[in-house]
C-alpha cells in the first residue's frame, strides 16, 4: 500500500481550490443547467441504483476525486486487501473478510478460503442439525431457542442482520444479550426456557469482561435449572481461542473457529454468523454470502467513477475534508434495517476513528466521521429538522427498496413517497417567495407573514444519495453491507490510516478491569477528585 499523506498530492490541492468555487453552488441550478446530471451521476448495478446526482459536486468534481484515488494507489490498495497481504500492519494481519464468501480456491488465498469453507461446512452442518431437530437438548427436545451472548463485532452484525432478515426467519427465537449488565442478562432469563435454549457464546478472543461474566452468569442459571452435565449440549462457542472456550466447559466439538484474518466488526458472514444461519437457515445465509461477493467482485473490477463504494467513500472525504462536515447520517427507510446505523457505528469509527497516520503521525487533517441515523419515515418526525433547517452540513444516505416484503400497497406507496419527498425536499428547500405565497393563499395577515415568514424559509441545498433497492432479501443485504465494508477501506486508504486495529478500545477495557478492583475494595485513591466523588457515592447509594 502506498504510505501517502493525501494533502501533499497533487488532486487533493486542486480540491482545495475547486472546493472553493462551490460556495455559490446551487444543486437546484445544477440540474436545470444540465438535463443528464441525473444519469450521469447514478450507477446501476444489477438491482442496486445509486443517485449520487442530489450532491454537492460535479462531473469535474468527481474527476478530481477519482485523481486523489489514483494519487494515494487506491487500485493496488485494493490488490493487496483482496489477496491477503498483512494490511492491519499494526497487527500484522491479512484482513480477508471477502474470503468467506468466496469458493475460489485458485488464488493465493488459497489456504484461507480452503478453511474458510471448511468451518462453514461445520457450522451449516451444525446448523441444518439444529434445524432438523436431529441434534436436540439434553432432554432430546427440539431447540426452540436461541441466545446469543457477544458484544461489539459478535454482537452488533449478527443483530442487525437477524432483524433485517425477519420475513426469512424460521422458527427459532433469537436473543441477544451483550451488555455487561445484570438486568439485560435477566430480561433475557425471564423469557426462555432453558430446557430448549441453545447458548451460542461468540467472542473471537473468548477474554472479553461483557461476555465471559454474561456466559458465566447464564451457564450457572442453567446449571440450577437444568443440570451440570447437560451444559455441553446446550452451550456452543464461536472463538479463534479454542483453549478459552474448553476451560470455560464447552465441548471441543461444538467450538467454531474464528480467524485472525477477520476482524471482529467484519466477522458477520463467518461462523459469528452462527445465531443468524440457525434463524433464517443455511440457504438464506449463503445467500447472504452470495450477495456479498457481488458486490466484492464490483468493488475490484468496476471503474472507479462506477464503483458504488469508491464513489460512496470519494464523497464522503470531500464532504469531510472539504466541506468540514462531521457526520454523514444514513436512513434506511425500512424498519427491517433499524440496527443498520448501529451497526456502521461500529464498522465505520472504530474502523477509521483514527489521528496517527501509518508512519505513526499525528495527522493533519480530518479522518473518519461520525455515523448515525434511524429508519425513516419515524427519524422524519425527530431529528430530520435539524438536517432541514440546522446550521450544520450532513450529508444523508437514503436507503429504500422497491418491492415491499407483504402486500400493503398503500403503505408502501407512503412510505416511498415520504422516502422520495425528503430528498428533494432537502434539495430544493422553499424560498421566500414560495412561502410567502403559501401564507398569503392560508389567508394570513401582512403583519403575519412578515413575522413567521423567516421561519418557514429552507435554505435547501442539502445533500444526499439515494440507494434504491428492488427488494430486500438475504442476497441484497449481504451486498448492501458489504458495499459498506469496501466504503470504509477506500476512505482508511485515502486518510493513510490503518482501519482495521482498534487501541482506543483496548483503553477502555484496561481502565475499568482498575476501577473494578476499587470498587470491589471500596478504595479510591490515585483516582482524581472527580472520579473519587462519583465512585464514593455509587458505593453509598448501590
Ligand atoms: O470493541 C472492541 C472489540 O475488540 C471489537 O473489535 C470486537 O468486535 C469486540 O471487542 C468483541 O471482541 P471478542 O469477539 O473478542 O469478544
Amino acid at each position: 500500500m502506498k504510505n501517502i499523506n493525501p494533502t501533499t498530492t497533487a488532486a487533493w490541492q486542486e480540491l482545495a481550490k475547486h472546493s472553493k468555487t462551490f460556495q455559490d453552488f446551487n444543486l437546484k441550478e445544477a440540474f436545470a443547467n444540465n438535463n443528464s446530471r441525473a444519469q450521469d451521476l447514478s450507477i446501476e448495478q444489477n438491482d442496486f441504483f445509486v443517485d449520487f446526482s442530489k450532491n454537492l459536486f460535479t462531473k469535474e468534481t468527481q474527476q478530481k476525486l477519482i485523481n486523489l484515488a489514483e494519487e494515494c494507489d487506491l487500485k493496488s490498495a485494493i490488490t493487496a486487501y483482496f489477496n491477503g497481504t498483512a494490511i492491519n500492519a499494526t497487527e500484522n494481519r491479512a484482513v480477508l473478510h471477502t474470503a468467506l464468501r468466496t469458493e475460489d480456491v485458485s488464488t493465493g488465498i488459497a489456504d484461507k478460503v480452503t478453511a474458510a469453507l471448511a468451518s462453514k461446512k461445520k457450522m451449516f452442518t451444525f446448523v441444518d442439525g439444529i434445524n432438523a431437530g436431529t441434534i436436540t437438548a439434553a432432554n432430546g427436545k427440539k431447540f426452540d431457542t436461541i441466545v446469543n451472548i457477544g458484544i461489539g463485532g459478535s454482537d452488533l452484525g449478527p443483530v442487525m442482520i437477524y432483524e433485517a432478515m425477519q420475513a426469512y426467519k424460521n422458527d427459532l427465537t433469537l436473543h441477544f444479550v451483550s451488555n455487561v449488565e445484570g438486568d439485560h442478562v435477566e430480561e433475557v432469563l425471564k423469557k426462555i426456557n432453558p430446557e430448549t435454549t441453545l447458548f451460542v457464546i461468540v467472542s473471537k478472543s473468548f477474554g472479553t469482561q461483557e461476555t465471559l461474566t454474561n456466559s458465566t452468569t447464564i451457564r450457572n442459571w442453567f446449571k440450577e435449572k437444568v443440570s451440570t452435565e447437560a451444559v455441553a449440549k446446550h452451550f456452543i462457542a464461536v472463538s479463534s481461542n479454542v483453549d478459552r472456550a474448553v476451560n470455560f466447559g464447552i465441548d471441543q466439538e461444538n467450538i467454531f473457529p474464528m480467524f485472525d484474518w477477520v476482524g471482529g466488526r467484519f466477522s458477520l458472514w463467518s461462523t459469528v454468523g452462527m445465531s443468524v444461519a440457525l434463524g433464517i437457515g443455511t440457504k438464506n445465509f449463503q445467500n447472504l454470502l452470495d450477495g456479498a461477493q457481488e458486490m466484492d467482485s464490483h468493488f475490484k473490477t468496476a471503474s472507479f467513477e462506477k464503483n458504488i463504494p469508491v464513489q460512496l467513500a470519494l464523497l464522503a472525504i470531500w464532504y469531510n475534508n472539504f466541506f468540514n462536515a462531521q457526520s454523514e447520517a444514513v436512513i434506511p427507510y425500512t424498519q427491517y434495517l433499524h440496527r443498520l446505523p448501529a451497526y456502521l457505528q461500529q464498522a465505520i469509527m472504530e474502523s477509521n476513528g483514527k489521528s496517527v497516520d501509518r508512519n505513526g503521525n499525528p495527522v493533519s487533517y480530518e479522518t473518519g466521521n461520525i455515523v448515525w441515523g434511524e429508519p425513516g419515515t419515524n427519524s422524519q418526525h425527530a431529528f430530520f429538522q435539524l438536517i432541514h433547517q440546522g446550521t450544520k452540513l450532513i450529508p444523508a444516505q437514503f436507503i429504500a427498496f422497491a418491492k415491499a416484503k407483504y402486500d400493503h400497497p398503500d403503505h408502501h406507496n407512503k412510505l416511498m413517497a415520504n422516502f422520495f419527498a425528503q430528498t428533494e425536499a432537502l434539495m430544493n428547500g422553499k424560498t421566500q417567495e414560495e412561502v410567502i405565497a403559501d401564507l398569503k393563499a392560508s389567508g394570513k395577515s401582512a403583519t403575519e407573514i412578515e413575522k413567521l415568514a423567516p421561519f418557514k424559509v429552507f435554505t435547501g441545498n442539502k445533500p444526499t444519495t439515494t440507494l434504491l433497492i428492488d427488494e430486500l432479501t438475504p442476497r441484497s443485504l449481504g451486498k448492501l453491507v458489504a458495499m459498506y465494508e469496501h466504503k470504509i477501506f477506500v476512505e482508511g486508504v485515502i486518510w493513510n490510516i490503518y482501519s482495521y486495529d482498534q487501541w482506543g478500545v483496548e483503553l477502555g477495557k484496561v481502565l475499568a478491569d482498575s476501577i473494578l478492583k476499587d470498587i470491589e475494595n471500596d478504595k479510591y485513591d490515585g483516582h482524581d477528585a472527580s472520579t473519587r466523588q462519583l465512585l464514593q457515592r455509587f458505593y453509598q447509594k448501590k
